[in-house]
């Protein structure tokens, strides 16, 4: 189920869960292992009309180096906005926010960011701006490619991968550069089963196979859930919810179960 249908917490009724105190209780500067803090972030942008229209309230998260977590929330909740503000690519209105660097931004649609004619090219892409050698910037691309899986693809024409190979290119781009924070925005939406299980263990095993790399991965899968080790749940603008996988995956259940009942009642 797509969790944009349910768009409305006015519609129903249950207790919001609070952030976990493990997590409420850290304040910015004094946990020195996160990739990701914010601390009060909000955003708005002005309308045609001249008035203020909120996107992110007061929104706080505390994310580890060297873990993989799940940002989750129904549409227009406000995650691709937050992973925006992330990557460095929209300023807060108001809050604090600290990403570890380097950090990467990947998009949904692999076609928009894969660009070159090669995969070896495409991944080279973004190292022309780090004076490299030719010999260095050959090791990158072939780590990185090996990293998400995709070696053996070196020479291949990027059009004839598929959108998850695309995808993993466009992962392997941002860990050639030696991004430390990944900020991938629903990988996996328009990829069928094979590919979207693909991209999540490519990007499963590079954290696990490098020192700190941090990823947060918008989705609305919650079966993907199964591979995070933290999850993030907004709905509004609003961090609802973050902490452990199991318990946000059985409040957003019981939301989408309260949601049905209350169509059918
Ligand atoms: N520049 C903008 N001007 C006006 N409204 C905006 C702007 N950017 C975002 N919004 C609105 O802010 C809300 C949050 O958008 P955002 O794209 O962050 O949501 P999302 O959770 O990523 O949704 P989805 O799951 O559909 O990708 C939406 O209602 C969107 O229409
Ligand atoms: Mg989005």
């Amino acid at each position: 189920m797509n969790l944009s249908s349910i768009t409305s917490t006015s519609a129903f009724q249950l207790p919001l869960l609070p952030i976990p105190q493990s997590h409420a209780s850290r304040s910015c500067g004094l946990v020195e292992n996160l990739a990701i803090e914010c601390q009060s972030l909000s955003y708005s942008v002005t309308t045609k009309q001249g008035k203020s229209k909120p996107i992110l309230k007061d929104c706080s998260l505390s994310i580890p180096s060297g873990q993989l977590w799940m940002l989750l929330g129904p549409n227009g909740s406000g995650k691709s906005t937050l992973l925006k503000i992330l990557a460095g690519l929209l300023t807060p209105s108001e809050g604090f926010f600290r990403v570890k660097k380097p950090r990467g931004f990947v998009f949904q649609n692999p076609d928009h960011q894969v660009v070159m004619p090669t995969v070896k090219d495409d991944v080279a892409f973004g190292l022309s701006r780090f004076n490299l050698t030719y010999d260095e910037i050959t090791s990158r691309v072939e780590k990185a490619l090996d990293a998400v899986g995709m070696y053996e693809y070196l020479q291949r024409p990027v059009q004839t991968l598929s959108g998850g190979q695309k995808q993993r290119v466009a992962i392997a781009g941002a860990l050639a550069e030696k991004c430390k924070v990944l900020l991938l925005d629903e990988l996996t939406t328009f990829l069928d089963d094979t590919d979207q299980v693909g991209v999540i263990k490519a990007v499963k095993s590079t954290l696990a196979s490098s020192e700190g790399i941090t990823a947060l991965w918008v989705t609305h899968r919650l079966e993907e859930l199964e591979y995070a080790e933290g999850a993030v749940y907004m709905e509004e603008g609003q961090v609802v919810m973050h902490g452990d996988p199991p318990t946000i995956r059985g409040f957003i259940e019981a939301r989408q179960a309260a949601y049905i009942k209350q169509i059918y009642s």
